[in-house]
């Protein structure tokens, strides 16, 4: 796998990247799990440019950028996830949809750094073993296609989802 990929254990909300992606929802208007973490550390002006900007929400599978606010980060990329439903419901498509687009917009933005939670592996119930392929193919195939982003750091509350996730890069080569 790249050297582009980079993985580690830690809070996503404390990230020193260009931008953090947000594992959203379709409302766009902050929840819980890492998306209450990123409003708690931005502070509510990121509530309000996401009401601004974003009034009818964001599709699943699509992405939508907003300031950092008080976030060390300049930018968060909002994607939202598929929750999982047995993986007929074009879930694997959706969560690379999700990469893809949030390093597309990564790279409009003259984005050179962003760092991902495991996105829908918390409250949309994706088994995190048939995510971290998906997401990880994504990526890839993203970062060839955008040489000037520099690096993709997947951030992980848990040990083992960061060992899954890297363990899954290995094997994917
Ligand atoms: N840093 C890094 N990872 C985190 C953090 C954090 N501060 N907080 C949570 N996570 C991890 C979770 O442990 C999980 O592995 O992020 C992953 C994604 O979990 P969720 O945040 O539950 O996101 P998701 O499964 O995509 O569900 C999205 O949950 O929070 C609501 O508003 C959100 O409705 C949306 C739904």
């Amino acid at each position: 796998m790249t050297e582009r990929i980079r993985f580690k254990r830690g809070d996503l909300t404390k990230e020193r990247v260009d931008a953090i992606v947000n594992a959203a929802n379709e409302r766009l208007r902050g929840g819980g799990g890492v998306d209450g973490a990123i409003h708690r550390r931005a502070g509510p002006g990121l509530l309000a440019e996401c009401i601004e900007l974003y009034s009818e929400g964001c599709p699943t599978g699509e992405a939508r950028i907003t300031g950092g606010h008080e976030l060390h980060a300049k930018y968060v990329i909002h994607t939202v996830g598929p929750i999982w439903e047995g993986g007929s419901a074009s879930e694997p498509e959706l969560l690379a949809a999700c990469h893809a687009h949030a390093i597309a917009l990564a790279a409009e933005h003259g984005i050179k750094s962003l760092a991902f939670p495991a996105i829908s592996c918390g409250v949309y119930g994706y088994p995190p073993e048939k995510a971290a392929p998906v997401a990880l193919g994504a990526v890839k195939e993203a970062l060839e296609q955008h040489p000037s982003i520099e690096l993709v750091r997947f951030v992980f509350l848990d040990a083992d989802l960061r060992d899954l996730f890297s363990a899954a890069a290995d094997r994917l080569g």
